[in-house]
């Protein structure tokens, strides 16, 4: 039977590390959605999960004095902005208590945590990856929009703040192409209708954009037309793929492409060398603030001419890439094979010759090339959310690197694998980033020398 509660008052005394206001209730503590510290409110608690209460607002009665007025009229429905009503300072200070936090609650005491840096000039209009669905609203029109949160129902609105501006009028004039031509959205309950998705990729540093169209099928009827029609109102496109994705999941890209006009990539830059980017490519999604997160990753290494350096998890070879202009070697362990060929790649088009990429486990690789012998000055490290494997902590002890440059996306983990490799290395920078403005995320660089 489902649990029922009664409305509350109550004060927000935290913010959690998913950015919910922390509250107490008589049933216990509650986490409630766009609620910030020293506010008070009625809550509605609306389900229990794991052992913790969430709610949302019904009505504030004290506000923060951080509290600001969201650019989106949809920011609390799509859940994608947890912090737009936050005022940006707050966002960032937020930021670095969750960083700090972490690494007390992991005993790691008396290293100062540098204050978070956020985007200097407008922490808007950053994403360069903007994946839109498509649907029909009630009276058959063509929308396009997000999913509410946790649901696949589409909130239709034609504009995000935190997209790309470029994306806005793309999106427009493909829905309108869509009606003149009668290419109907892909309906989810009936599995009728073409288009799926349209996913826009811009470029920072190139006036280059790739726009892909996922379809629910092979078949796209007319389709030289509706690009050639496109390209006439849309000129700034400079690709455009054809993305089949026959299956019915959240997984939005399908394995089938075809190339529907230009070279079907685009090309980035980061810290002056350039990266090409295809439809299924890993890139950062924030390209200004990737600058500076890696510029500091650089700067912690203290790169010499005569370092062989390792860039573990890595990618298309991003970090390692920017390194080994500084650096005498540098191999890149990364485990999805299309990132590999990709990182290759984009070692050939920069012309750097001191640096291989090979496909495997890092843990495992690592592990390999230490039972060789193999030794590294310099080992960078940027693993997902789960952070590093025991295999590849013990192997880092064993090897000891002079220098470890950690980049995390998760302060908790984080926290965890310092506490291991304290033992040997001393923690002497922890610099939080804010990669991505108005959400709780926050990236961490941690510089680690041995003792
Ligand atoms: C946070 S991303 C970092 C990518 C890259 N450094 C960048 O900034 O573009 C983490 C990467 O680790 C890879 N990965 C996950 N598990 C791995 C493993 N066990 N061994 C090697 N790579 C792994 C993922 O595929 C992903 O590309």
């Amino acid at each position: 039977m489902k649990e029922k509660f009664n409305p509350e008052l109550v004060k927000c005394i935290d913010l959690s590390f998913e950015g919910k206001g922390v509250t107490k209730t008589s049933y216990g503590v509650c986490f409630v959605d766009g609620l910030f510290p020293g506010e008070e409110a009625y809550i509605e608690i609306q389900y229990r999960r794991a052992g913790n209460l969430f709610g949302k607002v019904t009505s504030l009665v004290k506000k923060s004095p951080h509290r600001i007025q969201p650019l989106c009229g949809v920011c609390s429905a799509c859940g994608g902005c947890q912090f737009q009503q936050l005022d940006y300072d707050a966002q960032l200070e937020y930021k670095t208590k969750k960083v700090k936090e972490a690494l007390e609650r992991n005993k790691i005491k008396g290293i100062e945590v540098l204050p978070c840096l956020g985007m200097e000039e407008n922490p808007y209009n950053y994403r360069n990856k903007i994946q839109v669905p498509l649907g029909l609203n009630k009276h058959g029109k063509i929308i396009s929009g997000f999913y509410r949160a946790n649901t696949h129902e589409i909130i239709a609105i034609d504009e995000c703040f935190i997209e790309d501006v470029r994306a806005k009028s793309i999106v427009k004039n493909v829905k309108q192409l869509m009606k003149e031509f009668r290419y109907s959205p892909y309906n989810e309950d009936t599995g009728e209708g073409l288009i799926k998705h349209l996913i826009i990729r811009t470029s920072y540093h190139y006036k280059q954009i790739m726009l892909t169209i996922v379809t629910a099928y092979d078949e796209f009827k007319g389709r030289n037309n509706f690009v050639k029609a496109l390209k006439e109102r849309c000129p700034e496109i400079t690709t455009i793929v054809q993305n089949i994705n026959k299956r019915r999941t959240n997984v939005i890209l399908g394995e089938k492409e075809r190339i529907l006009y230009g070279t079907g990539h685009i090309k980035d830059s980061i810290l002056g060398v350039d990266f090409i980017i295809s439809s299924k490519s890993f890139f950062q999604v924030n390209p200004i603030q990737v600058e500076v997160l890696y510029k500091k990753a650089i700067e912690f290494a203290e790169l010499k001419e005569t370092d062989d350096v390792f860039d573990a998890y890595c990618g298309t070879g991003t970090i390692g890439l920017i390194a080994a202009k500084q650096a005498k070697s540098v191999l890149g362990v990364e485990i999805v094979g299309d990132a590999i060929k990709n990182a290759k790649n984009n070692a050939e088009i920069n012309r750097i010759s001191n640096s291989s990429f090979i496909v495997g486990d890092a843990g495992k690789v690592i592990e390999d090339l230490a039972n060789n012998n193999k030794r590294f000055d310099v080992v960078f490290v940027d693993p997902p959310r789960k952070g590093l494997d025991e295999k590849f902590i013990n192997t880092l002890l064993k090897i000891k690197p002079e220098r470890i440059v950690y980049v995390s996306c998760e302060p908790e983990t984080l926290a965890r694998d310092l506490a291991i490799l304290n033992k040997s290395y001393v923690v002497k920078k922890v610099q939080p980033v804010d990669m991505f403005p108005m959400t709780y995320h926050v990236e961490t660089v941690v510089g680690l020398y041995r003792k």
